[in-house]
């Protein structure tokens, strides 16, 4: 039930904290440490190479489950996108496994990649919010992501609890691989909490922010570099799903081979600075498209913002800057959507489960 809220979209974009301290509280054992089932931990450590294969927002994830475990686990990882996959299967590893990311468990283009790995005899783990769909009974294993029912169409917390289990996943293979982390995953996880909890009782800046920029745009621009990249994409895809505004998410420095053409005055870029090494090339990526008229919305975190920053994101952890940086763009485009007099929960065009090819 919506509650007091107008739209479910907001009411789980509140509940993203919750989610988060769910799947803390989850997949913390009684030392205080995450552990995952026995027999996870045994198939990701044996494979040689992990393929996330998903669709939409959940390969958004993806792409940041594959920084986590590549920088987190030293584990290789490749993304793909579901529908290219079945028909286009790259060279796989020798000792493959198959995670899919899947928010419903019923996506048909993932279900495909999975029949046909299966057929190959290759191992499979499939992480939802739905344990008893079909990618989850159809895979070998299961990782549950708890967010709880996800009713609006466009996908909010089942994205950040994906990159959250993502993050659990990490750590997991790490430690038993005998990383030693110079942080503690679930204390982050927390301090990720508390941060998503305080962007959400400043929604009124990020309503102002869409009511500002995004009332009579036809275009956006989203851009980012390292893992911001990656939640660019994802802002991108939630303002034109919901609002039908056209947008595009950006690697900020390859605008300038050939996008940067559309730019013109007025047109709302948005960039993101989450990550110290790359501060200063997307701040000057941002001076590239202001030179050329564009209006810049910069979101930087805390330790990196400068003066004419727009909005300053509370302090986490460098990695897990995605699942806070991800929320002022889910109430952009919420706000955006709102006034611009779409149907949030139920954009045109679009169903809940993708279930054809
Ligand atoms: C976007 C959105 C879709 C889904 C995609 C995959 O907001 O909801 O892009 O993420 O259709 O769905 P699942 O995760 O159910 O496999």
């Amino acid at each position: 039930e919506k509650g007091m809220y107008d739209h479910f979209m907001l009411k789980e974009i509140d509940e993203q904290s919750i989610a988060l301290r769910n799947i803390i509280q989850k997949y913390q054992h009684e030392d205080g440490e995450t552990r995952l089932d026995s027999d996870i931990r045994t198939v990701v450590q044996e494979s040689d190479r992990v393929y996330i294969v998903a669709a939409g927002t959940s390969y958004h994830a993806g792409l940041v489950g594959k920084q986590l475990m590549e920088k987190i686990a030293h584990k290789p990882v490749e993304v793909h996108i579901a529908s290219e996959f079945v028909y286009n299967m790259p060279l796989l590893s020798k000792k493959p496994l198959f995670v899919f990311i899947s928010q419903s468990g019923e996506t048909a283009d993932s279900r495909a990649v999975l029949v046909k790995v299966k057929e190959l005899g290759h191992r499979t783990l499939t992480i939802t919010n739905v344990p008893g769909s079909t990618l989850s009974r159809e895979a070998d294993f299961t990782l549950h992501t708890f967010a709880g029912p996800e009713i609006a169409v466009a996908s909010t917390k089942a994205y950040t609890a994906q990159m959250a289990v993502l993050t659990l996943l990490a750590v997991d293979t790490a430690r038993v691989s005998g990383i030693e982390l110079d942080f503690d995953p679930l204390q982050e996880l927390g301090i990720v909490a508390n941060a998503i909890e305080a962007l959400c009782s400043q929604k009124d800046v990020f309503e102002e922010i869409a009511k500002t920029y995004l009332m009579t745009t036809r275009n956006t621009f989203f851009i980012g570099r390292a893992v911001d990249y990656y939640v660019a994409l994802e802002g991108a895809l939630k303002l034109k799903e919901i609002s039908y505004i056209q947008a595009e998410g950006f690697a900020g420095g390859e605008l300038k081979h050939g996008t940067i053409a559309l730019i013109e005055e007025g047109t709302p870029v948005i960039a993101l600075t989450t990550q110290s090494h790359v501060n200063l090339n997307i701040r000057a990526n941002v001076q590239e498209v202001v030179a050329r008229g564009a209006s810049p919305i910069i979101l930087s975190m805390e330790g990196l913002e400068q003066p004419s920053d727009t909005f300053v994101l509370p302090r986490v952890h460098e990695w897990l800057a995605p699942l806070v940086a991800v929320v002022p763009l889910q109430l952009i485009s919420y706000y955006a959507a709102l006034h611009r007099g779409c149907d949030v929960d139920k954009p045109r065009n679009l169903a809940k489960s993708v279930t054809v090819e």
